[in-house]
């Protein structure tokens, strides 16, 4: 079996078909139904005005639609698109090219925007609120700061830390929108629609038990569709029923709430070695060998939705639904019976 994990955020060679399953207009964009309405009213506002669309922030966990609703923003507004994301900006004179050559109304989108570095924001500030650039030319005494006026356009940012960025930057975006995980409805709708695109031969008892699994995730969902197609293909008839789904997110040691291996050891830590808490985040990154991150964005955000860990003012607390879910009661916990 592929050694990747299917819930992990970064990009999988298997996700090369992410682009066919974007939807492109914000009707086909299934869920978050107050996001879309408040977006489209914004979007129908600027256009009507003919103005640019105030700048945007998205943010939350990886996965959830971020990048697509940026491309879909620019598609309703019928504006260009160029994307880039913040680490690969490296100078200023680079952000300068960028913003320099946006046409009135585009839509510059900037990934990752919570990993600018400060000398680029800098830069950013008078583009987003007076559609100016301020260079400066020449050194030492000589120097002298020039302003270019840029054509009114579109920032949309996406984070998954909205936290982490600068409180000048975000007081700079009018719209800022929250992406939150979905119903598992939804989450039967997306896997519906793209084994539709994909040519999926999956029922509706599959697509349930796929949408249980996904942890609220489109991108999550999408993969597991494609899985289990190689599943049924190898071993199976090419059909996704319940039972084809079952065994084969048993193969992908996905459990009834979509957990994986590592999400079950990030809570039987907590619980064995510190008694269920509250423990620092640092200190479990260092008994799981994984980096503070890597815990916070990816697994952390679905197991405190699903109410199985709480973030404290002294760390990190396993709930008793964790417990539970686990098959663990504190007495096995103290009697060491865990392992
Ligand atoms: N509301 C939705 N309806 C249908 N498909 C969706 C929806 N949201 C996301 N998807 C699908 O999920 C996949 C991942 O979405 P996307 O790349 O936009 O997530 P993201 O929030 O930008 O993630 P990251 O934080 O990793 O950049 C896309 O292929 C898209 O097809
Ligand atoms: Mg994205």
């Amino acid at each position: 079996m592929n050694k990747e994990r299917i819930t992990t955020s970064k990009r999988l060679s298997s996700d090369s078909e992410e682009g066919s399953l974007r939807p492109s207009r914000l009707k086909d964009f299934i869920g978050q139904e107050d996001l879309k309405k408040q977006v489209g009213i914004y979007i129908k506002a600027a256009r009507g005005r003919n103005e640019n669309l105030d700048h945007v922030l998205l943010y939350g966990p990886p996965g959830l639609g971020k990048t697509t609703l940026a491309t879909i923003i620019s598609h309703e507004l019928g504006v260009g698109f160029k994307s880039t994301s913040a680490p690969a900006i490296e100078r200023p004179g680079d952000l300068a090219a960028i913003l320099s050559s946006l046409k009135f109304r585009e839509v510059l989108f900037i990934d990752e925007i919570h990993r600018l570095k400060p000398i680029l924001e800098e830069i950013l500030y008078p583009a987003l609120e007076d559609y100016t650039l301020d260079i400066v030319v020449g050194q030492g005494p000589g120097a002298k700061s020039i302003k270019i006026a840029l054509k009114p356009f579109t920032l949309i940012g996406a984070t998954t830390r909205a936290g982490l960025l600068s409180a000048p930057l975000r007081a700079r975006f009018g719209i800022t929108q929250r992406i939150d995980f979905y119903k598992n409805e939804d989450i039967f709708e997306i896997a519906r629609r793209s084994s539709r695109i994909l040519n999926i031969d999956v029922n509706d008892e599959g697509a349930k038990i796929i949408a249980e699994r996904s942890r609220g995730t489109p991108r999550v969902a999408n993969r597991i569709l494609k899985r289990l197609r190689d599943i049924a293909e190898v071993e199976g008839d090419g059909y996704i029923d319940e039972s084809l789904a079952r065994k084969g997110l048993e193969m992908l040691n996905l459990d009834a709430l979509g957990l994986d291996n590592m999400d079950r050891r990030l809570v039987t830590t907590i619980i064995s070695k510190y008694e269920g808490g509250p423990v620092g985040v640092d200190t479990i990154a260092v008994s799981l060998g994984e980096d503070r991150e890597t815990i916070e964005d990816i697994y952390e955000p679905y197991l405190i939705q699903i109410g199985f860990l709480k973030r404290t003012p002294k760390g990190r607390v396993a709930t008793r639904l964790a417990y539970k879910h686990l098959g663990l009661t504190f007495k096995n916990v103290v009697e060491g019976e865990l392992f």
